[in-house]
């Protein structure tokens, strides 16, 4: 045997490993997601390397057509990964070392897996998250698409989940847009932060030899030098900073995913969910599921816990890097995945749900939701508002016992009982006009609900500008072909 044992590299041991260490130790089963990234970060290196007069002109040409086949063929599905290799960082150079031989030893010059990882991630969660800008952009778009359509179908607003004031649906929809671009200010911001290139921090201390770091961030994008070597390859910060984010975001989703199941509901009927989002009772012949709505509800707590898995794993560790930091990865995938399919759903099964306007109106005279409204009239004819609500809360109680409502009690009739003129009633009564007097910033008035919606999607032309101009390749990509 030879003095590394079974191992990759070093020397001096004098036992293999345990059976388990391969098994334990390997990440390549699921960090072989970032292997563009990592071919991408090594031209990188290998040019700047170039530049700086490290390696020869040859040596680089051999590495980087090496790095193109081993791209192509993984692109392929032929590449073959290997355990034993470990990671997709070692996977990659040893394929390198078995196609161009000697100067597949050169790449990882003034280089360690601790900063190639930290490239890696950031390289990878800046493709992902401009992907889940991208799909927030296109969901605020559908929604106020929808919202426009529907600036003035009157709908309840509810609190506590009882019926309360009118709204429309336009409003309601439009209430979800805001948490939305609250999301995707929160992606850009964390875009902003991790635009940190920690590449050329070695193991943790930098290296003795000539690097350029400024020459590598400009190779691959990012406009900063991480400032401090041990940092740089400790920081996971945006790591939690997408997790966070993607928790919050699915919160968000979440609320909508129950507003869904319980709209499509029979009991409420207020929406109807397009077959392709519903599946059929095994049991239960009549049964049409909103399962899309259900699982995007469920999949918050699957993306909380992600988070707090990465936040245990990082407490309490100390400078600089760990092997506990291997962990990162599977909770962070696992999460940006399960978003962005949420945010596709929604895009798809939100605009192709249908509004059912009677029910909606049903509902409206059957919670009394103009009660209010009704009690400002005895305001406007000089009643105190304390008693006016009694008035009304009276009036309300004995229609209820009737098991009647406004609507169908009639203006003259609750005219006569609150002694007010039958015209200020029936003014009252009407749901469109009393949408319209809601004209105050921020209320449901159907003309400022479309002036919003059509606001939404000017701002929604803007993300996508700025989007655009993030996703330009680096000229590392480029070089790759
Ligand atoms: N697979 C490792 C990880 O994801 C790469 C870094 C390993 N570094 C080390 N010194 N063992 O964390």
């Amino acid at each position: 045997m030879s003095t590394k044992g079974d191992r990759l590299w070093g020397g001096g041991y004098e036992e293999a490993t345990h059976p388990l260490v391969q098994r334990m130790n390997a990440s390549v089963s699921y960090d072989q997601r970032m292997a563009r990234e990592d071919i991408i970060g090594s031209v990188a290196h290998a040019t700047m390397l170039r530049d700086q007069g490290i390696m020869s002109a040859d040596d680089h040409a051999a590495i980087l057509s090496g790095l193109r086949a081993i791209l192509a063929d993984i692109s392929a599905g032929t590449f073959e990964w290997s355990e034993a290799r470990e990671d997709v960082h070692m996977n990659i150079e040893a394929s390198l070392r078995d196609r161009i031989g000697a100067p597949a030893g050169r790449l990882h010059t003034a280089r360690s897996r601790n900063d190639q990882v930290a490239l890696d991630e950031r390289l990878w969660l800046r493709r992902r998250l401009l992907g889940i800008a991208t799909r927030m952009v296109e969901l605020i778009e559908a929604l106020s698409a929808q919202a426009w359509e529907h600036r003035s179908w009157a709908m309840c607003g509810y609190t506590h989940l009882q019926r309360a004031q009118p709204v429309t649906v336009g409003h309601h929809l439009l209430a979800h847009v805001e948490a939305f671009e609250r999301d995707l200010d929160r992606v850009l911001s964390l875009l902003r932060r991790m635009d940190v290139c920690p590449l050329g921090a070695g193991a943790l201390a930098g290296t003795t030899l000539p690097i350029d770091r400024a020459r590598t961030a400009e190779l691959l994008g990012f406009s900063k030098v991480a400032r401090n070597s041990l940092d740089a390859v400790s920081d996971r910060d945006h790591l939690l900073d997408t997790l966070m984010a993607a928790a919050t975001g699915m919160t968000h989703i979440s609320r909508i995913g129950e507003e869904l199941v319980l709209f499509a509901s029979a009991e409420f009927g207020y929406i109807r969910l397009p077959d392709a989002f519903t599946t059929g009772s095994s049991l239960m012949p009549q049964k049409k599921n909103p399962d899309m709505a259900e699982l995007i509800r469920g999949k918050s707590g699957r993306v909380a816990g992600s988070l707090v898995s990465l936040l245990m794993t990082l407490k309490g560790l100390p400078l600089a890097y760990n092997k506990d930091m291997q962990e990162d990865k599977e909770p962070l995938f696992d999460a940006v995945d399960t978003w962005e399919d949420c945010l596709v759903l929604l895009r798809d099964m939100l605009p192709a749900a249908k509004w059912q306007k009677k029910n909606l109106s049903d509902a409206l005279d059957k919670g009394f939701l103009l009660a209010t409204d009704l009690a400002d009239v005895l305001v406007r004819n000089g009643v105190p508002f304390r008693d006016s609500h009694e008035h009304i809360a009276v009036l309300v109680n004995t229609l209820v016992k009737e098991g009647t409502t406004f609507r169908r009690a009639g203006a003259k009739r609750i005219a006569e009982t609150l002694k007010v003129p039958h015209e200020d009633v029936a003014d009252a009564l009407n749901i469109g006009r009393a949408l319209r007097k809601r004209d105050v910033v921020g209320a449901p008035h159907p003309a400022r609900v479309g002036r919003e919606a059509k606001a939404v999607g000017r701002r929604a032309a803007g993300y996508r500008k700025t989007l655009t101009a993030l996703a330009a390749p680096c000229p590392a990509e480029t070089m790759l072909g």
